[in-house]
């Protein structure tokens, strides 16, 4: 019917004003739901054979990704981070195929296998009309050869030259893992995969790299963007980076080291919150941990980061990672760690899967197909995650100053915690499900006295003490998450039956949206009045 170029200028007649750019503050009532977009969901729904440990494609597409987000809105979330979509090397290297989306050949050219252009504006089109946001995943640190010995001229201009990459030598290895210049300016892979890093230091291949990222939001109204391998690039490429994306900016820098992945906070919007995720994993996933050190390194990262952990993405699964349910069996344990990162400051992040209780390795075992499972909705994990969502909405709702206060850690014992995030108090342990009653959660003065509240995951009542304390016996390890009675909406969607606050129903309109609505009802009044404010 219309040629390319005349559906192009029709997408952005149509769909482009407003154009609206999600800022860090947007983003910070979200919660995002992580999917690798080739094993999230085929296009006809196919049960098509999947096995991770191969690492070929698996036949997921942007398609199947539109067919199913009811399932994911369901599940609370109002944000989608994809994988990478530009066209990777094609076949089968030493370490599989390209189905992750991680291994550049053509900035400029989407990656077939997940669909075309079309289908792309139709997630991105699908998402903006639920409210939902889309967050891309990209690599601008290096690309990636079939080949040990790099033919360049397979890359497009202006990286088809040689010239365009830093010197060859590989991050691995390094003699020095600390050396700075090494971890930016080698590549990373090896010999049998190289990655040829990108010379950011190379003001042609920086400025095609703002230029693309640009283009790249604007054509796909693209929301967000979670950044790969932040630490391999120099800290001040990232600052103009940022700005020509003109979106919230989520990077990776991959450390166990709060006061190395600080500085990255100065340069971009937010990080993914490693430091946490490594205590985490060592405190709620083992028995043997204790919740000291999660507060010590948490209250570190609220004063060293830029903004403390406000937009951070926290998560306690990635494709990076291996799967919770692969590092313990114990049901309380992996309840405790999934509800964390609801009560924590930043950004919630669900990595796909999770709520249907997969528990594949290290990578590539937790890219596991999730049409194994169907979508099921009724699953106890699929409920424990709408319900934190819900319930962390609710938070949001009745005080805004849920997005703005700092976490507070109290009653710290070794094998317990209470975090308070007004309204919330979160209390969590890892005794694991086989002790019937473990541990006393006690925390002082929280809530006015005699506080009806309720423990959202189970709608258990309980009543703040006279002094507005409580002291709480856990049952079988499982966390608990008690909020006012009063601050729970009534007829919202956690505890119903408990829930006594009183408050507007939101629109379910972003505010951005609503304020532009009355932005052109305004101009269109001004117009008609002649152009004179009355
Ligand atoms: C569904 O798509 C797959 C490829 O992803 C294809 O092999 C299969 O034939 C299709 N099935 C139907 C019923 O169209
Ligand atoms: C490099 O790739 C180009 C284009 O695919 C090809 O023509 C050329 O023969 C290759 N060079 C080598 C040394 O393999
Ligand atoms: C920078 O990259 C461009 C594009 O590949 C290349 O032509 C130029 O020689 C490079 N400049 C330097 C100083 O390496
Ligand atoms: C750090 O690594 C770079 C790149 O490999 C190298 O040129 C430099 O000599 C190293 N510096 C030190 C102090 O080892
Ligand atoms: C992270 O670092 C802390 C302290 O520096 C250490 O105790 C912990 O074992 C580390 N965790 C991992 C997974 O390396």
């Amino acid at each position: 019917m219309f040629s390319a170029p005349a559906t192009a200028i029709l997408r952005t007649l149509l769909l482009a004003a407003p154009v609206f750019s999600a800022n860090a503050t947007d983003w910070s009532t979200r919660s995002i739901y992580q999917l690798i977009t080739d094993r999230f969901a085929t296009a006809n729904d196919s049960a098509v054979p999947c096995d991770a440990g191969a690492r070929m494609y698996c036949g997921g597409t942007w398609k199947g990704i539109v067919n199913h987000l009811d399932y994911i809105q369901g599940m609370g979330f109002d944000a989608v981070w994809i994988s990478p979509v530009s066209a990777n090397i094609e076949g089968a290297t030493s370490q599989g195929e390209a189905f992750h989306g991680y291994w550049t050949k053509d900035f400029d050219t989407l990656n077939p296998h997940f669909g075309t252009a079309d289908d792309l504006h139709a997630l991105s089109d699908a998402l903006h009309k639920r409210g939902m946001y889309l967050m891309f995943d990209i690599v601008v640190n290096h690309m990636a050869a079939l080949e040990p010995k790099v033919n360049f001229t397979n890359f497009s201009p202006p990286f088809a030259d040689a010239s365009a990459f830093h010197k060859r030598c590989f991050v691995a290895e390094s003699p020095d893992t600390s050396n700075q210049t090494a971890v930016e300016q080698c590549w990373l892979g090896d010999a049998k995969l190289p990655l040829p890093d990108l010379d950011t230091e190379n003001s042609t291949v920086v400025a095609k790299l703002l230029d693309w990222v640009h283009k790249l939001v604007q054509d796909y109204g693209v929301d967000g963007l979670r950044i790969d391998t932040v630490k391999h690039i120099r800290k001040d490429f990232w600052p103009d980076f940022s700005k020509a994306a003109g979106v919230f900016t989520l990077g990776e820098v991959l450390i166990n080291d709060t006061d190395y992945a600080a500085q990255y906070t100065e340069v971009l919007d937010a990080i993914l919150d490693y430091p946490s995720y490594f205590q985490l994993k060592n405190t709620f996933l083992d028995t043997r941990g204790t919740f000291s050190s999660v507060a010590t390194v948490l209250t570190h990262s609220q004063q060293k980061y830029k903004n403390g952990l406000f937009r951070t993405g926290s998560f306690v699964e990635n494709h990076d990672q291996p799967r919770l349910a692969s590092l313990t069996k114990d049901s309380a344990l992996i309840r405790n760690a999934m509800t964390f990162p609801f009560v924590h400051d930043g950004i919630p992040i669900v990595y796909y899967g999770q709520e249907q209780g997969y528990q594949g390795g290290t990578d590539p075992y937790n890219r596991e197909a999730l049409w194994f499972t169907a979508y099921q909705q009724e699953k106890s994990l699929v409920q424990h995650i709408r319900l934190m969502n819900a319930a962390r909405k609710e938070a949001i709702e009745y005080s805004a100053a849920f997005l703005t206060t700092p976490m507070k850690f109290l009653a710290i014992e070794d094998h317990s915690m209470a975090i308070s995030k007004p309204p919330i108090l979160a209390l969590f342990t890892n005794v694991g499900t086989e002790i019937a009653q473990g541990v006393n959660w006690k925390v002082d003065a929280i809530f006015p006295p005699n506080e009806l509240l309720v423990d959202v995951l189970t709608c258990t009542k309980v009543m703040a003490d006279g002094q507005g304390g409580v002291n709480v016996p856990s049952a079988y390890g499982m966390p608990q998450v008690l909020m006012p009675a009063a601050s729970l909406r009534q007829g919202g969607a956690v505890c119903p039956s408990v829930a006594t606050g009183i408050r507007a129903r939101s629109s379910g309109l972003p505010g951005v949206r609503v304020t532009w609505a009355v932005v052109m009802a305004s101009t269109l009044f001004f117009v008609l009045c002649r152009g004179r404010w009355v």
